[in-house]
């Protein structure tokens, strides 16, 4: 030893011999830390994920085809006949919120998954109705929570109705990664506050529904069980045949003054929201119905038919599909593509409309709650919609 290091330990071991309990317990923590890091790097190539929990939420307020007749010109029988919906959920001004709906959601699905809302490491929402144009709903999601303390990230996607599917995949690569333990994953709606109750609007108001539903992803190890597949596809070729588009940041790029009309005094903004948008009644969505139709019908069974043949499975090795509630007749369509059979697929638009982000983690939590499917059982998911985008998950059920 040299002097030096032996004048030290004599001048300083005093000290020195405070400081080794807490030396210890560094050590002690670096080396739990490097195994658990050895374990994780060691399971990474066989890590996938799987859903742990399931919760959704649906307002009170039941709506009937028959109470939008003192509305608009509508029927019953129209409704019934072209969407196979019968009634639908309405928030309560006030009272609830595309938020509100999604924390009542997460709350289920946190304590189906067995964990506390303190576990959840990553929040991703999924919804084209924010409660704000921004902030994002997930950071509302995590204060209504009462999680803000975590600091968890939280991620908001924009994929109307095919958020669900989107947010999950995403879930999937992040929890398959080893990055996080437990992400929360909403689809929350509530499209009622801003559709157009007049004759109108009338093709787009019947269908939409409000509610909320949500998963906890967890990371597997087991191969072959939980999420086995995936795909996310878009065109936008005809993006504004399914859009809301103003208020909005698009200057009137697409359009001119004729359509939107300007504040021309001012030198900057004005264009956001104009008086001629409120005049022309032009803040509602519009759909082009036939030409979503024709799109949906062909693109939600070659999504499915995608992530099948990625896994090696054919349609009838499902136990249960779960098609995004966008109109049973579509629905109806990708079941006889498939050449699936009534049992093989879960439908509950009759009873919600079409919820957009949230129809299929809803339609998910009450066929699993129904007993529908059930451990080792093969579940597919897909949607389609405004973008348009879509997609599909394949899932051996955990
Ligand atoms: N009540 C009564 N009549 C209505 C109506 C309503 N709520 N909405 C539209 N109509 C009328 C139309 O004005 C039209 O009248 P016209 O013939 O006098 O012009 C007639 O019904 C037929 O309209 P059309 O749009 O051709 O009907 P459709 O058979 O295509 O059904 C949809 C309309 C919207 C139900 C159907 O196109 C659809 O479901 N498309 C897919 C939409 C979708 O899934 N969107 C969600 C995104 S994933």
């Amino acid at each position: 030893m040299s002097l030096w290091m032996a004048n030290f330990i004599k001048m300083n071991g005093e000290y020195l011999l405070k400081a080794l309990p807490f030396l210890l317990k560094s050590v002690k923590i670096l080396l739990y830390m490097a195994k658990n890091h050895f374990l994780w790097e060691n399971n990474r190539s066989n890590m996938g994920s799987f859903i742990k929990g399931l919760g959704f939420y649906v307002p009170e307020n039941v709506v009937k085809n028959e109470d939008f007749l003192k509305y608009m010109d509508t029927t019953d029988e129209w409704i019934q006949e072209r969407t196979g919906i019968k009634e639908r959920r309405y928030a309560t001004r006030h009272k609830e919120s595309t938020v509100s709906l999604a924390a009542e959601a997460a709350k289920k699905a946190i304590a189906d998954a067995g964990i506390q809302a303190s576990d959840i490491d990553f929040i991703i929402f999924a919804t084209l109705s924010p409660d704000y144009f921004f902030p994002g709903c997930g950071v509302l999601l995590q204060r209504e929570l009462g999680i803000t303390g975590t600091e968890c990230g939280a991620l908001d996607v924009r994929n109307q109705c095919s958020g669900f599917i989107y947010a999950l995949s995403v879930a999937h690569q992040f929890s398959s990664s080893g990055m996080y333990r437990n992400i929360l994953v909403v689809g929350a709606e509530v499209h009622s506050m801003g559709l157009d109750y007049t004759t109108r609007g009338r093709n787009v108001s019947v269908i939409f529904g409000d509610g909320a539903g949500a998963a906890i992803v967890q990371p597997s190890s087991e191969a072959g069980q939980g999420i086995l597949a995936t795909c996310m596809h878009s065109n936008g070729t005809h993006a504004e045949e399914l859009a809301f588009i103003n208020p909005g940041c698009h200057g009137g790029r697409y359009g001119d003054i004729e359509k939107y009309g300007y504040l021309d005094e001012k030198e900057y903004g004005g264009t956001f929201l104009t008086q001629k948008m409120l005049d022309d009644a032009l803040i509602y969505p519009n759909m082009n119905g036939q030409l979503v139709f024709k799109h949906a019908v062909q693109k939600m069974p070659e999504a499915i038919m995608e992530v099948l043949n990625k896994a090696g499975y054919k349609p009838s090795d499902l136990k249960m599909l779960i098609p995004h509630q966008a109109n049973l007749r579509i629905a109806a369509f990708v079941q006889h593509t498939l050449r699936l059979n009534d049992s093989q697929v879960y439908n509950n638009i009759q009873k919600y409309g079409n919820t957009t982000a949230a129809s299929i983690p809803i339609a998910l939590t009450e066929a699993y709650q129904q007993g529908l499917f059930s451990s080792g059982d093969l579940v597919c998911m897909t949607a389609f919609g405004s973008g348009f985008t879509w997609g599909a998950v394949l899932m051996r059920w955990v």
